[in-house]
């Protein structure tokens, strides 16, 4: 894969790998006791930091928190950035597709050239979520 380009910054293609590694790590971290599925993701920043997230489930279900929150928290908290490429995975370290809310939040730190790994090979996040409702709409 060619590298990518940031603003003026050419960026190397991403260790899918090592993020994969990230993301199984992440997902033994899971709090799932209610629905015993543990998830974990892991991305590549545009600053080239790696940012995590499991899921965090709750008594009240509704409340649970998706891998991707914690992930998207990691990455403001530390410092914001964009995604340049994600993954997650379930506990049997498959790659798994974020679901529709998360989709949503992906969207919103990656935008359209987000590489998103998924269980038919790397799509761009405009193919993971198209027609994608986002802060530009915002200014119609
Ligand atoms: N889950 C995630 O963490 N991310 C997704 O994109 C799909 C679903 C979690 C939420 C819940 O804790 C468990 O998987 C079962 O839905």
């Amino acid at each position: 894969m060619t590298a990518a380009v940031v603003g003026d910054t050419a960026v190397p293609p991403p260790d899918w790998e090592g993020l994969r590694a990230a993301a199984r790590e992440a997902c033994a971290r899971a709090y799932a006791p209610y629905s015993g599925y543990p998830v974990g993701a892991a991305a590549l920043v545009s600053d080239g930091r790696l940012v995590t997230g499991c899921n965090v489930e709750n008594a009240g279900y509704g409340v649970t928190l998706c891998a991707e929150c914690g992930l998207i928290g990691d990455l403001v908290n530390g410092g914001g950035g964009r995604l340049l490429a994600f993954t997650c995975c379930n506990k049997a370290g498959e790659r798994i597709m974020p679901c529709g809310r998360c989709r949503q939040l992906l969207w919103e730190h990656g935008g359209a050239a987000l590489l998103v790994d998924t269980p038919d090979g790397v799509w761009a996040m405009d193919q993971v979520l198209p027609q994608a409702f986002g802060a530009d709409d915002l200014n119609r």
